[in-house]
């Protein structure tokens, strides 16, 4: 589903990643760990498409069998829409929009229609707790829901690929596993394949694999 040869990323003199190689399946849950400024989130800043990787020799990027470096910046955004969802810390919800219309912004970008998307988002809020403040906007919802909201807006297009930084970071215990919980969940349900950077140890070991980064390399 994922694959890379060879990825390095330099900003400027910096050397970030130092050659990563990786093979995730389809349908697997991959965890990456590792000290902070390790490279995690510019991994998956690269794996997601939103970043690009330095050139280099023997460079090679394929995500559900596309070379995603011969694409334009107009065949990637479709792409990305269509196959990849993410769930960041900083959540970036769209301020003059409702929790409800948040969630459903991907999938009216993919053209789907207007009645089955909003059925499916709140039935998304439902399940993470907020079916009470779907009508509410980000400014007035807590951090925990805002981060919520944000990964039900990931899920709307029930994409093939979900990428997750600190998905839980600013959530309490419960919500937190309950968070994990749907993960397995839909890889169960819909075979969708996760890669997840966190420091919460429970999800670390919870996952089919775990990757360790040290210095810009997977160490294991
Ligand atoms: N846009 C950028 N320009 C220059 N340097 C950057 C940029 N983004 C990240 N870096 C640097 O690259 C290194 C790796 O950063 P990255 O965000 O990938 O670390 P991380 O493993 O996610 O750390 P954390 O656990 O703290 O989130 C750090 O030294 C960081 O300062
Ligand atoms: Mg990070």
């Amino acid at each position: 589903m994922i694959q890379t040869k060879n990825l390095h990323k330099y900003y400027d003199q910096l050397h970030v990643l130092k050659g990563v190689d990786l093979h995730i399946k389809k349908g697997e849950i991959v965890s990456i760990v590792g000290a902070s400024g390790a490279g995690k989130t510019t991994l998956l800043q690269i794996l997601g498409t939103l970043d690009k990787p330095s050139q280099d020799n023997g460079l090679e990027l394929r995500i559900n069998n596309e070379d995603i470096l011969s694409m334009n910046d107009k065949t990637l955004s479709k792409f990305r829409n269509l196959n990849l969802g993410f769930i960041f810390q900083f959540h970036q919800l769209l301020p003059e929009f409702t929790a409800l219309e948040n969630v459903c912004i991907p999938a009216f970008i993919a053209n789907r229609p207007k009645q089955e998307t909003e059925i499916e988002a709140k039935k998304l809020l439902d399940y993470l707790g907020l079916s009470h403040r779907i009508n509410h906007k980000p400014n007035e919802l807590s951090g925990g829901e805002q981060q919520r909201v944000a990964v039900a807006r990931a899920l709307i297009n029930k994409p093939a690929i979900i990428f997750a930084d600190e998905p839980s970071g600013n959530l309490d215990t419960a919500s937190a596993e309950n968070l994990h919980q749907l993960f397995f969940k839909l890889r169960d349900e819909l075979g969708q394949t996760f890669v997840i950077v966190t420091h919460n140890e429970d999800l670390a070991n919870m996952a089919d694999r775990k990757l360790i980064m040290v210095d810009g390399q997977i160490s294991n």
